[in-house]
């Protein structure tokens, strides 16, 4: 990057953290625990929704989620049709299937239950029904004109926090890159995290969505647009994540780890709704476009390593967060900081998450590492790091597999 594009850019992330902390914050009712997803279907039918539209995937149809909820609605007056078409990476095919069943049932709300991906499409399925054109022209941000209908969240993993976030990532339909549709009118209104929708959860899963909120937490909290209201959010997360996901991972039955990391997931989302994410996802969207790696699993195995390759930039936050959570009791900065990235290493071994990628290839190396520094220029990262950077992370992946 050149001189003058680094000062446009400093300028550029100097504004915006002005606007950002001015902006309201995201309201919306959360019912939270056991039987929740319950209460949230009352409070649906309470609003005055006569014909809804669930939004979810086959797996969760198949292991008995939806019905019961449908049988609910049923007996609280709410006509449901439920679209169960959405897929890992969900297209704008799928979201135009999805529109086409909300139209046929003529909808006048949207319920997403399930991964970051139903919720996604949802959103986009509610975007969509209002603003009259194709969903692929609400790509980018602030297209949504009109206010989406009603658009409800149950989350069934603990880690996009997609269901309070202001974005979807939905992929193109031919070349299956992703896009971002983002505006504030797009997070839901109300959302309910039921930890007994969540003990089926497998552990690997558990491990790598989890280890995706605790990120969205850390680049959260190190980002230059961080401010009072973004930094209680991250902070309340990563104690959390520390604390319960290993019980989670453990016992899957765990209801108050479930409900712990399923808060968590949603204040790591509200966290990044100020700040959107940074450099370790900048590496990890690479690696799951090219290899197809699960996104959690990505950002936790990279995690670490960059932050180490940014270790200067963000030291004096890292070391924070060590003081806040125990991890160090007196020293300089940058061995609090030290301290805090050995605990992130140890929950990941504590998770049985590698420390190195087997399916990297050392050809893809600059390539990924260019892709990844294009990415990162865009963001609010606490410092810009160059390809050099990103194939120096990648070198060490490499080296530990
Ligand atoms: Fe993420």
């Amino acid at each position: 990057m050149t001189f003058i594009k680094r000062v446009i850019h400093k300028a550029y992330l100097g504004m915006m953290a002005a606007v950002i902390r001015f902006m309201p914050p995201d309201v919306f009712t959360l019912f939270a625990g056991e039987g929740s997803s319950r209460q949230l279907v009352g409070h649906i039918a309470g609003q005055g929704t006569s014909r809804l539209l669930i939004v979810s995937d086959k797996p969760l149809v198949e292991l008995g989620l939806i019905q019961p909820l449908v049988a609910r609605c049923d007996e609280l007056g709410v006509a449901c049709a439920v679209f169960d078409g959405v897929l890992p990476d969900p297209t704008f095919s799928i979201v135009e299937a999805g529109l086409e069943v909300f139209r046929q049932h003529r909808a006048d709300a949207v319920l997403a239950i399930g991964g970051g991906s139903s919720i996604d499409t949802g959103k986009t399925i509610a975007a969509a029904a209002t603003n009259g054109f194709a969903p692929r022209k609400l790509e980018g941000y602030f297209k949504v004109k009109h206010p989406p209908v009603p658009l409800y969240a149950i989350p069934t993993t603990s880690g996009t926090g997609s269901e309070v976030t202001k974005g979807a990532v939905i992929a193109d339909s031919d070349t299956h890159l992703k896009a971002y549709v983002a505006d504030p009118k797009m997070v839901p209104v109300a959302v309910a995290l039921d930890p007994a929708l969540l003990t089926g959860l497998p552990p690997a899963i558990t491990a790598a969505t989890g280890m995706d909120a605790l990120t969205h937490a850390i680049e959260a909290y190190i980002s230059v647009w961080c401010n009072p209201r973004c930094e209680r959010y991250a902070l309340a997360a990563i104690k959390m994540i520390f604390t319960h996901l290993p019980r989670a991972y453990q016992n899957g039955g765990d209801l108050e780890a479930r409900e712990q990391m399923s808060l968590a997931a949603c204040y790591a989302g509200l966290a990044i709704n100020d700040t959107n994410i940074g450099n370790v996802h900048a590496l990890a969207h690479q690696l799951g476009r090219v290899y197809g790696i699960p996104h959690g699993l990505a950002n936790a195995v990279v995690l670490p390593y960059v932050l180490e390759e940014t270790f200067d930039a963000c030291a004096s936050r890292l070391a924070n967060l060590a003081r806040v959570l125990g991890f160090s009791e007196s020293g300089s900065d940058g061995e609090a900081a030290r301290a805090f990235i050995a605990e992130v290493v140890a929950l990941n071994q504590r998770l049985n998450i590698a420390a190195g990628l087997d399916k990297l290839a050392a050809a893809d190396v600059e390539d990924l590492a260019s892709a990844a520094a294009r990415e990162g220029s865009r963001l609010p990262v606490p410092v810009l790091v160059p390809r050099e950077g990103f194939a120096s992370v990648l070198q060490r992946l490499l080296v530990v597999v």
